[in-house]
């Protein structure tokens, strides 16, 4: 009997499920748009891809064979073209950030930080907390010698290595992550983060905590494409399970929960740690904020926008300069290089030079650090508002357009646009030409979502770039390897280094 009864619910889940599929098929709004048959059907499609680190280059084989509107999921839409891409990351209110951002929202009250801010109501106020507090064009500069201590830690332990490793060929991608990761660590939560003079990831308590933070950049990102792995995930047992603190041998707390207690010490106990120092932090400048001043924060969110910016820093400005530095080192850099440290002999700093700064555009725009579309979520009102679109989209339709394939797009880019020429954001005619390339370089988004931390990390990225080429010649020794290529999911990068 209890067999028949199994045999009765297994084909009405078989009924609903194939019931669905078909009428996601056929029947849904979407069903217009051509895409692939099993995108139309499951977000599968999407998350395999993303995990493997190719959704950037199917995305674009799949605009190259179905026009400029696709497809991607049962319900979703990718745009190619850079006109879509203005009109979704644009000012326009009636397209939000949807549940795709759920990870970074507090499971328990739903509240956001300005990354995962919901409305645009919810997110001025955010980002006039944030950036009007602690990132600032004078906030930035007041960073920067904490900067180029960093910088000069990184010579020193790039210097050692070198020597040590066989032919100086060193694999650059986990020493640039650690830079990139001490770096954002002590710019956020200033000296006292550490209790020795080690950066974070030296200490004891840092040890795993980078690839901690890419193993969580890569779920939190990966899951986010299924709506329902996405909920598993945030579900008690499995948080309960991926947040377990962890040890070492010594029963020291290392990882995430350590650099997690240590913030919550910091910002939440005892703030004096933070703001009782001279040395300038993120942190400190959102802890003075007083209560009724409108950048106010409560600790309890100062604490969670830090962490924040720690996620959406570190991995992106690792991967930023992995590219740059391969780049850099291949045949056609080598050249590029030269004329760098020419330049940087005539300017006083490395910002000044124009030859640095068309080398770092032009690799983030070959080897875009996020090659993601980032999700939006269309609201009543939007429902035209996406340049080519021909009928209403429904509302709760999420469309996306990939910063990586407008940066390789050869309509607006030209026929090289798969090419790296970093000439080309120097062949600039007046202000206007030099406007119409700021409009198209879409690396950091657009409009009032666009990245936060834009300055922030061009200064660290040339500082960084015109220490290392004026004390090497760096050539690379192949591509990078990369099972996930998103932010800093890079595994391998051969430099070989020669002293100048
Ligand atoms: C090469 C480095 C970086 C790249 C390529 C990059 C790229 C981006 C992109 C494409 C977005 C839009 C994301 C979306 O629409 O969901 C974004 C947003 C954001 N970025 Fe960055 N980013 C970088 C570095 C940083 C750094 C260093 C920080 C923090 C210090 C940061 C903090 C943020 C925040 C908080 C947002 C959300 C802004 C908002 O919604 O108002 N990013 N970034």
């Amino acid at each position: 009997m209890s067999n028949t009864y199994s045999l009765i619910i297994f084909q009405l889940l078989l009924i609903a499920v194939l019931s669905r599929a078909v009428y996601r098929r056929f029947f849904h709004p979407l069903h217009i748009y051509p895409g692939p048959f099993l995108a139309s059907i499951t977000n599968v499609l999407k998350f395999y891809y993303y995990m493997q680190g190719s959704l950037h280059v199917v995305e674009q084989e799949l605009h190259q064979q179905h026009g400029p509107i696709v497809r991607t999921g049962p319900n979703s839409l990718s745009f190619s073209s850079p006109e879509a891409f203005e009109s979704i990351y644009g000012f326009n209110h009636g397209i939000e950030k949807g549940d795709f951002y759920a990870f970074a929202r507090d499971k328990g009250t739903g509240a956001s930080n300005i990354f995962s801010a919901r409305t645009h109501a919810e997110h001025r106020d955010r980002r006039r907390k944030v950036v009007g507090a602690a990132l600032t064009a004078s906030h930035v500069r007041s960073y920067s010698p904490i900067v180029a201590k960093h910088v000069q830690q990184f010579l020193s332990s790039l210097s050692t290595a070198s020597a040590d490793a066989k032919d100086n060929v060193l694999n650059i991608a986990e020493p640039v992550h650690a830079f990139s990761f001490n770096t954002f660590a002590e710019l956020i939560y200033g000296p006292s983060l550490s209790i020795t003079d080690q950066p974070w990831s030296d200490t004891a308590s840092g040890e795993g905590i980078l690839t901690a933070f890419r193993k969580l950049s890569t779920f939190a990102w990966g899951a986010s494409h299924i709506p329902s792995l996405s909920w598993i995930f945030s579900t008690s047992p499995v948080l309960k399970m991926t947040r377990k603190p962890t040890f070492n041998a010594a029963g020291i707390p290392t990882g995430i929960s350590a650099l997690a207690g240590r913030a919550r010490l910091l910002l939440l106990e005892d703030p004096n740690l933070v703001t009782g120092v001279d040395q300038p932090s993120i942190a400190k400048s959102m802890l003075v904020i007083e209560k009724g001043n409108s950048r106010y924060m409560e600790p309890g969110e100062t604490y969670k926008e830090c962490f924040n910016l720690l996620f959406a820093g570190q991995g992106s400005t690792a991967a930023a300069l992995t590219g740059i530095l391969e780049r850099l080192g291949s045949q056609d850099g080598l050249a590029w290089q030269d004329m760098i440290r020419s330049e940087l002999k005539q300017v006083n700093e490395a910002s000044e030079s124009k030859v640095l700064d068309a080398v770092v555009r032009e690799s983030m725009r070959y080897s875009a650090p996020f090659p993601s579309a980032f999700p939006r979520e269309i609201q009543p009102g939007a429902e035209m508002a996406i340049a080519g679109v021909r009928t209403p989209l429904p509302v709760g339709t999420v469309v996306a357009s990939n910063s990586w394939i407008v940066s390789h797009d050869k309509g607006l880019w030209g026929s090289d646009a798969g090419l790296w020429k970093p000439e080309r954001w120097l062949d600039v005619k007046g202000d206007a030409g030099k406007k119409s390339l700021e409009d198209k370089f879409v690396v950091f988004s657009k409009g009032p979502r666009g990245c936060i931390g834009r300055d922030i990390t061009m200064m660290i990225l040339t500082q960084v770039v015109a220490a290392i080429v004026s004390k090497w010649r760096i050539e690379s020794t192949g591509e990078m390897k990369s099972s996930a290529w998103l932010e800093m999911q890079i595994e391998w990068c051969g430099l070989k280094f020669t002293k100048i």
